[in-house]
């Protein structure tokens, strides 16, 4: 018998057009993508990613693939010009992956693609991803329920500033808050909440640069520290359970520079990939800068992956240890970057 899958597929195939997957990858960790997903954007042709769909995830594939988020310098499609392109390709027989940050309807409009599909008689499917707060909740030791402490939970957004809304629920999640986080927690404070009530904000959430921002409801609508984008507000008294020292802030993150050689395989580590195949650093057009401030140790594997981070990184901060495979990446590490070097052997 034919999964639904294969049906469906063959249904898309006596259609004029392709079949559509509208996939969510997670929030940044990129082992967080169910295997699905993987299964599915490993046998596309296209695929189409946003701006938080981690890069590390997208080397993987091989499919033609088209950036279509926001980042500075980089060309971006608006939300209908990003509608005609799934099309585009549909209608040529391509097997489509469309692929968010998170979950696809969890504020990521994969409801608005889904309509255009539906419209336009193309075939689709759904796979879900974990969204933002699920994955800040874990990644955090903030659990978003707790017996006796919340029974309830609302995902909100704080953008735009004129619909925040505020609902009755123990434990609030605002997404999109980077730039209206104190008008979120003002409107929070003018529905009745406590000043003492507890307040997180994470940033960059599962990600090796994560960070936690915590304080009260009162302390956090007077301080003016800076939040940066992606950045989730999570409000109630369950935050109180947030620990600064929880299991993955006391992970090493290490940056693999080059190949990796399985021997950061433990538990201990967060591997962050610098991926240096050719002449110039494997990267992707709208791959963010690392930020060294967040890593523990950094691993080259050549000589070759030492010269192109430094096209990257002038400095190596002193607190990072450096680890390199061979006696001649050690060599090239000293010339280039004036330190020593331990050798790791495997
Ligand atoms: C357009 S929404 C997309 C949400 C996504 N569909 C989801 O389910 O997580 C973008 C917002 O999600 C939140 N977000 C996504 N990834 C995040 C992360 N790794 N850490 C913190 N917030 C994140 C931020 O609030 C960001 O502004």
């Amino acid at each position: 018998m034919k999964s639904a899958e294969e049906s469906n597929r063959a249904t898309a195939g006596r259609q004029p057009g392709g079949y559509v997957y509208i996939i969510g990858a997670g929030p940044g960790d990129p082992e967080l993508l169910t295997i699905k997903a993987d299964r599915v954007l490993g046998e596309a042709d296209v695929i189409l990613y946003d701006d938080l769909v981690c890069s590390e995830l997208m080397v993987r594939y091989t499919a033609l693939k088209i950036y279509t988020g926001k980042r500075k310098n980089c060309h971006h499609f608006e939300q209908e010009a990003i509608n005609e392109e799934i099309l585009r390709h549909a209608r040529a027989g391509k097997k489509v992956a469309r692929l968010k940050g998170g979950d696809p309807f969890i504020f990521g409009r994969g409801g608005e693609e889904i309509e255009v599909l539906r419209q336009n008689g193309i075939g689709y499917e759904i796979i879900p991803g974990i969204t933002a707060a699920h994955g800040a909740s874990a990644y955090t030791e903030i659990p978003l329920t707790m017996r006796k402490v919340s029974s309830s939970v609302a995902f909100c957004t704080g953008h735009p500033v004129s619909k925040i809304q505020v609902p009755d629920a123990d434990t609030l999640v605002y997404y999109m808050v980077a730039s209206t986080v104190h008008d979120v927690l003002d409107a929070v404070a003018q529905k009745g909440r406590d000043e003492h009530t507890p307040v997180a904000i994470v940033q960059n959430a599962t990600r090796y640069n994560q960070k936690i921002i915590t304080g009260t409801l009162g302390e956090l609508r007077r301080g003016d520290k800076a939040v940066y984008s992606p950045a989730l507000l999570m409000i109630g008294d369950a935050i109180s359970l947030c620990v600064e020292d929880n299991w993955f802030s006391k992970k090493k993150k290490v940056l693999i520079a080059g190949a990796d050689s399985g021997v950061f395989n433990t538990g201990e580590f967060i591997k962050v990939h610098f991926s240096c195949k050719g002449e110039g650093p494997d990267r992707m057009e709208n791959e963010e800068p690392l930020d060294l401030d967040f890593i523990d140790q950094i691993y080259f594997s050549s000589p070759l992956c030492v010269r192109n981070f430094q096209k990257f990184h002038a400095a190596i901060p002193e607190k990072i240890t450096v680890q390199v495979a061979d006696e001649g990446t050690r060599a090239e590490y000293s010339k280039l970057f004036g330190g020593d070097a331990a050798t790791i052997t495997y």
